[in-house]
């Protein structure tokens, strides 16, 4: 069977890109953000795995991509796109997360694999400029706090878990219960989210059978409730969104790290789209192609960043050699 990696690979080759990704970011350019100057971010692979010590600045360029697209039409109602201003917050204590100057030089990929669209979002005195050309993409951040399970945000079905009512239930497809399963090295009955409302308050719970139990997410592992939140999400968003994923190896363990890796190849395979995520996972980092590989190194000097190293490489400078 032909190695996922490659496919995906060959259709993001230059003269299949545009046709298979639409306008993906083919680079960026970043200036003055936390420290981050004068630093090109080149998307070689529809999957960009951002690795390197704590503080190196991988969240901020994961963080930066997210501004880089306006919102589509047509969405649901709720969705919001992003700025810069979500991410760079100033404050008394904060006084100076971006430079005066700080701006980022975003290239989108056209149907002209040799002119892709150049844009601008910097500051101009106390406002962002730059975002009223951008191309239409839905963007999509799984952050820290985007699953965080429902007992310790004290959640509607926590606090009304006696009085809440059943609402309609949304059924996962047969083969993105096997993906989950797969994933986690187990083996689900079924998976399917169900609809809850008390009063004017809705909200919905992942549920899972598995060895003759049903249980929800309230009684999930982190891990197991993480993943299944995010492999919905990948599967049910459009084609050729942009997700930018924090850490997805949180709460993994060692073989499911390896597995979630080899999910993400497959679902750009299937629905083109682009993801950058950051980890510090060599194992992560190892199930993926060199090419999808950025190390970000911050020193006195700035952060400088090493692109397409081998999975060795990569290693040796998280664990200083
Ligand atoms: N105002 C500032 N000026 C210069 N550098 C800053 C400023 N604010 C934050 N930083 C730098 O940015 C770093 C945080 O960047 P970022 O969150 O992108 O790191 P990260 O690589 O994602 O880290 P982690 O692996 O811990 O999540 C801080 O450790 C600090 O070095
Ligand atoms: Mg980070």
């Amino acid at each position: 069977m032909a190695d996922p990696r490659k496919q995906l690979a060959k259709k993001y080759t230059l003269d299949n890109r545009y046709a298979n990704f639409g306008e993906t970011i083919k680079k960026i350019t970043v200036n003055g953000f936390r420290g981050v100057n004068g630093l090109d971010v080149e998307m070689n692979y529809p999957i960009l795995a951002i690795s390197g010590l704590n503080g190196a600045g991988k969240s901020t360029i994961g963080q930066i991509c997210l501004s880089g697209y306006r919102k589509p039409d047509n969405v649901e109602k709720g969705y919001k796109r992003y700025y810069v201003r979500d991410f760079f917050p100033a404050s008394a204590a904060d006084p100076n997360p971006f430079n005066p100057d700080a701006s980022v030089l975003f290239h989108y990929e056209t149907d002209d694999k040799d002119s892709p669209q150049e844009l601008t979002v910097k500051r101009n005195q106390k406002e962002w400029s730059g975002y009223k050309r951008q191309p239409h993409r839905k963007c999509f951040y799984i952050g820290f706090t985007v699953y965080i399970p429902k007992v310790e945000r004290k959640d509607l079905s926590i606090y009304k878990g006696s009085s809440f009512a059943l609402t309609q239930r949304r059924d996962i497809p047969d083969d993105i219960k096997i993906k989950v399963g797969r994933i986690l090295g187990q083996q689900y009955d079924e998976l399917h989210f169900q609809g809850i409302r008390h009063g004017k308050n809705k909200a919905e719970l992942g549920i899972a059978s598995r060895y003759g139990a049903s249980y929800s997410e309230n009684n999930m592992g982190f891990g197991e409730g993480r993943t299944f939140y995010m492999v919905d999400l990948l599967e049910r968003s459009p084609d050729r969104s942009l997700f930018v994923i924090e850490e997805p190896e949180t709460s993994l363990h060692e073989h499911a790290e390896y597995e979630l890796a080899k999910y993400l190849i497959d679902v750009c395979n299937r629905k083109h789209h682009q993801i950058i995520f950051t980890t510090h996972s060599d194992r992560m980092l190892k199930a993926m192609p060199s090419e999808a590989r950025l190390m970000l190194y911050r020193d006195i000097n700035g952060v400088s960043s090493f692109e397409g190293l081998s999975s060795t490489r990569a290693r040796a400078m998280l664990s200083f050699g």
